[in-house]
């Protein structure tokens, strides 16, 4: 560029900015804490404490294939933070993923676990952790994120409609303990909503079940509401 040529234009618009852009500005870097994606390399280590603190959180029992299921094959999909003061960097706070199509048609996000440590909450380890894992299903041109949550837990409702999640519908005793549920669902892209399903892909969603709930008695051959069992916290 010559000196005589006009300086680039600069963008117009001071808020315009990407959904990722938007991710870092809620991203926090609370003193002592370390985000770190996770690898299979990692497992020996990380595995047994992120069981750990799922199972004290949350109220659905999850196998170790459960685990695995989402681990093995999106592995990138799952961030943690790690307290760098103790001696092992302890896992803190931990949320798993996948993406996938969901029915043959949208690429559909879905976080399966959320969960900090009880002293490390509030200092917006939950948020920065989801924020990433929503970041890279954007690279992943994912077209909407989907997860469930129990209709009585404030915490992850109002974590979540923070981040623009919106309640698009409520599943009756959706938990092993009775608990109802809402799904919230995050769109991508503009008319994500009224994309095509397809009827015939996959109509009990065996597929997309993973091997230890296929045999699961929660999913009775024949009996379940297909639209819950294919989006039952476990897949
Ligand atoms: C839900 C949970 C993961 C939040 O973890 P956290 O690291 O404390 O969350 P953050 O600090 O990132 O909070 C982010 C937002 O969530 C909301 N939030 C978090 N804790 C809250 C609480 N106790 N009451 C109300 N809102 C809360 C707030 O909107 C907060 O944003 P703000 O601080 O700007 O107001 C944590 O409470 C937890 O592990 N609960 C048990 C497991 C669970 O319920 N998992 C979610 C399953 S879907």
């Amino acid at each position: 560029m010559s000196n005589d040529d006009p300086e680039p234009l600069q963008s117009l618009s001071t808020t315009a900015l990407s959904p990722s852009e938007v991710g870092k500005l809620i991203q926090t870097n609370p003193p002592n804490i370390e985000y770190v994606q996770y690898g299979i390399s990692l497992e020996p280590k990380y595995l047994p404490q992120m069981r750990a603190l799922i199972a004290k959180d949350l109220s659905e029992p999850y196998s170790i294939y459960v685990y695995r299921y989402f681990l093995y094959q999106w592995p990138e999909l799952c961030f943690f933070a790690v307290d760098t003061t103790t001696e092992d960097k302890d896992l803190v706070a931990v949320v798993i993923c996948k993406l996938e199509k969901h029915r043959g048609g949208p690429l559909r996000g879905y976080i399966a676990m959320l969960a900090t440590k009880d002293a490390y909450r509030g200092k917006g380890l939950a948020k920065t952790l989801v924020s990433k894992a929503i970041d890279l299903m954007i690279v992943k041109d994912a077209d909407e994120i989907a997860l469930e949550t129990e209709e009585t837990n404030v915490a992850a409702m109002k974590l979540y409609e923070s981040l623009g999640f919106l309640r698009s519908k409520k599943l009756h005793r959706y938990y092993l303990n009775g608990n109802s549920a809402y799904r919230l669902l995050l769109y991508l892209k503009p008319g994500v909503a009224s994309m095509p399903l397809d009827e015939f892909y996959d109509p009990y969603g065996y597929g997309d079940l993973p091997p230890s709930a296929q045999d699961d008695p929660r999913y009775p051959s024949g009996q379940e509401d297909k639209d819950d069992l294919f989006s039952r916290g476990i897949i």
